[in-house]
């Protein structure tokens, strides 16, 4: 059972920012990406069938004999990771915005909150700013339209930062000194979302803290990996692998192989 794979999935490629810190945290683990670009984006889908999606990937990993699965998409986590916790038997980490750290980081006291429609209109959501934001005041900012962005690998240039600062101006305006990316895709904008908004605005992304969950998840249930090697990646998407292929390539740093899955192509 140790040496079984961890499955992480996302929407799209946003996930592969979580991915990344997990490879970073856990070397020896043997990690499953599925990017669910047949069906992305979810931002702004029913919920019924982001919750759909996200138990049908789940499935499709617990054919593949994980030990645990990252859901590493905020909003398939708003929307599902509850009903993936009670209908699957085995440790489901999954995301958070980073209100927490930004409430304890502002200066100014006003944070922004970038994320998708379905994130922000959540009761996980609501529930995470009542809790962890009293004191400070929180402005959420739906940007979906970044996650095509980051689908095409497009993460510089003028109609970047033009959208970027449609977006964050508003917020900076009103004051918020610290931004919270709140939809993985954004972590591969984050370099352009600095430049837009100045050496004077934090910009929290919450990856590393979810690997370091997982990290601790799997030691708490003696599952980390016995293996002394490293436990490699291995990556499939419900989209077109070949476009897949070609973005994962240029986000990941190194040529990978990227297979269809058909369980996964059933998209409505
Ligand atoms: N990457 C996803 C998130 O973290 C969702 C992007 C989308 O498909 O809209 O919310």
């Amino acid at each position: 059972m140790n040496d079984a794979p961890i499955g992480v999935f996302d929407s799209g490629v946003g996930g592969l920012s979580v991915l990344r810190e997990i490879r970073k945290a856990l070397p020896n683990e043997a990690l499953l990406y599925v990017a669910d670009s047949g069906a992305a984006p979810y931002g702004d889908r029913p919920r019924e069938y982001i919750a759909a999606r996200a138990r049908a990937v789940t499935g499709f990993f617990l054919g593949q004999q994980v030990k645990a699965v990252v859901v590493a998409c905020n909003t398939a986590t708003a929307v599902a990771a509850q009903m993936l916790r009670s209908c699957f038997d085995i440790p489901i980490v999954a995301m958070e915005p980073a209100v927490k750290p930004a409430a304890e980081r502002t200066r100014s006291g006003v944070i922004g909150v970038m994320a998708t429609s379905q994130t922000l209109a959540s009761e996980g959501y609501s529930r995470l700013t009542r809790k962890q934001g009293a004191g400070v005041e929180i402005i959420s900012q739906p940007c979906n339209d970044l996650v095509a962005l980051v689908e095409n690998a497009e993460l510089t240039g003028p109609r970047v930062e033009a959208m970027i600062s449609r977006y964050i101006m508003p917020l900076l305006e009103r004051g918020a000194d610290t931004l919270v990316l709140g939809c993985t895709h954004y972590a591969f904008l984050a370099e352009a979302i600095k430049a837009v908004a100045g050496p004077n605005v934090i910009v929290l992304d919450p990856a590393a803290a979810v690997a370091k969950e997982l990290r601790r998840r799997l030691e708490a249930g003696h599952l980390l990996a016995s293996r002394t090697s490293a436990g490699g990646e291995r990556f499939w998407t419900s989209g077109s692998p070949a476009q897949v292929q070609s973005v994962i390539g240029k986000l990941w740093g190194e040529d990978v192989d990227v297979r269809a899955a058909p369980v996964l192509g059933l998209v409505a």
